[in-house]
């Protein structure tokens, strides 16, 4: 199975939890959704990509009642449940799609929340969405980055040291790019007066198998099939546990990305 497939089957399987466990990731919408807001007249026509369940694409539909919406998701499950969210909308039209190969364009503003962390050819991606971009129209995202689960990352490469693994396994974000390079890739890609701003964000749960339950329920788990063995996050959970457990809870820092560029 590819990357993509991984990623596809991870959030589609979760479709139905993932509303209860996304609190940053409703939290980084509407904090773009406010930075767009300041920046910009109200978009006639807007793609959003990677819509999930539809959270960001009500609240599209609620600041701006008058836009053309083009709202898509790699898979069809959640498409189903974002349709099911937002109701009947002439305005509104659903799409399966990878947001990373070519679209037809026209759009004054092209936005996406959480999503852009597990594109597998990012610079070619913001290519295609510079020239899905009518003239002056504005890319927004937001996206998390490399010190995402950092506490996570540190505890694997301690366990995974004193179990002797072979070959170091990685969590997905480690490799996920920093604001310095997805900067330099919007410029290759033609964008031009890139705002952007980045926040550090600690999260806090009961203990480590709840947090590894709620990446679960995301979906945002790694997309390789048996990524550890049940040996490895067994010691992952002690390490992380001994490590970083204070005051009745597990710290989870969340490295938050925006970025607002345009054509
Ligand atoms: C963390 S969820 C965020 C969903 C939604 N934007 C939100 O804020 O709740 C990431 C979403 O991106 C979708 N996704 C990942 N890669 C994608 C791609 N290449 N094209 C389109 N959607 C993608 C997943 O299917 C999933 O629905």
């Amino acid at each position: 199975m590819d990357i993509k497939q991984g990623i596809r089957r991870n959030f589609a399987r979760r479709a139905a939890s993932y509303d209860r466990h996304a609190g940053v990731q409703r939290r980084m919408a509407r904090n773009l959704l406010a930075r767009v807001q300041e920046a910009l007249p109200p978009p006639p026509r807007i793609l959003e990509i990677g819509c999930g369940t539809g959270y960001l694409t009500a609240l599209l539909r609620q600041v701006y009642p008058r836009a053309q919406l083009v709202a898509l998701d790699l898979d069809s499950a959640l498409i189903d449940q974002a349709r099911r969210r937002l109701g009947p909308d002439s305005l509104v039209s659903w799409l399966v799609a990878d947001g990373e190969a070519f679209i037809r364009g026209g759009f004054d503003l092209i936005i996406s929340n959480a999503t852009f962390q597990w594109f597998t050819h990012p610079g070619a991606a913001l290519e295609s969405q510079a020239q899905a971009l009518a003239p002056g129209g504005c890319l927004a995202f937001s996206t998390l980055g490399p010190r995402t689960f950092k506490e996570l990352d540190a505890s694997l490469v301690e366990a995974a040291q004193a179990l002797n693994v072979p070959r170091m396994p990685e969590i997905p974000a480690r490799s996920f790019n920093t604001l310095r390079k997805w900067e330099s890739l919007l410029e290759q890609a033609g964008f031009s007066r890139v705002q952007s701003a980045r926040e550090i964000l600690e999260a806090h749960f009961p203990n480590v198998p709840e947090f590894l339950k709620a990446l679960k329920a995301l979906g945002a788990t790694n997309p390789r099939p048996r990524a550890f063995s049940p040996r490895l996050l067994n010691a992952l959970i002690r390490a992380y546990e001994s490590r970083f457990r204070q005051n009745g809870s597990i710290p989870v820092t969340y490295e938050i990305i925006w970025t607002l560029a345009r054509k």
